[in-house]
């Protein structure tokens, strides 16, 4: 096989319910001491399994860096963060959220962050989608590629793959090289 190497992910959006808030606070260092039932629906984990764990367990790989950076500076400097975040799901899959980040104080003390997130609209989804790629390229040195394939030609790569006994990413490879 050549030197491409692609992985394939057969991978859906899930949309975020317009009527629920997905809602979740950390300590100090980004460590999830709270979840609600709609954050663990739609990152595909019980609260139980949440809680206790850097928050970084949604992080999705096509979120840029400095997006982070950004977050971490402005709540440390006890301002509140909004911004549009894919997260990463349990099962691979991802969803969009508009998210607000801010502190949570007793006393006038900073104590912990707290976060509420909203759906994202579909033409919000893909002007940020594509300030993000640029974002990734500059920081990575490393391009992303999204390929949207209809059920049809998904269904044709699995079934070429059970047959001939070789991966999705094999076929999509052979497929590639011959173009
Ligand atoms: C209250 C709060 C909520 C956060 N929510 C998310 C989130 O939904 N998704 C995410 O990727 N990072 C979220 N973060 C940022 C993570 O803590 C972390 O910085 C980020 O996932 C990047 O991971 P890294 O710092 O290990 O590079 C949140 C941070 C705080 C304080």
């Amino acid at each position: 096989m050549g030197s491409k190497s692609l992985a394939y992910t057969g991978f859906f959006e899930t949309e975020v319910p317009e009527d629920e808030f997905i809602i979740s606070r950390t300590d100090l260092k980004g460590n999830i001491t709270y979840a609600n039932d709609a954050f663990a629906e739609i990152s595909g984990y019980t609260p139980e399994e949440l809680v206790g764990h850097p928050h970084n367990i949604v992080r999705h790989p096509d979120m840029p860096r400095s997006v982070f950076q950004e977050l971490w500076e402005t709540i440390s400097q006890k301002k509140t963060w909004r911004g549009l975040v894919k997260n990463l799901r349990r099962d691979g899959g991802h969803y969009w959220v508009s998210a607000e980040v801010s502190g949570v104080y007793k006393d006038g003390e900073l104590k912990e962050y707290k976060s509420i997130r909203q759906p994202v609209s579909q033409a919000q989804k893909i002007v940020i989608q594509t300030k993000y790629d640029q974002m990734t390229l500059e920081e990575n040195k490393q391009a992303r590629a999204i390929h949207y394939l209809t059920k049809e030609n998904i269904e044709k790569i699995e079934h070429l793959a059970k047959v001939t006994d070789s991966s999705e990413d094999d076929i999509i490879n052979q497929a590639i090289e011959k173009m």
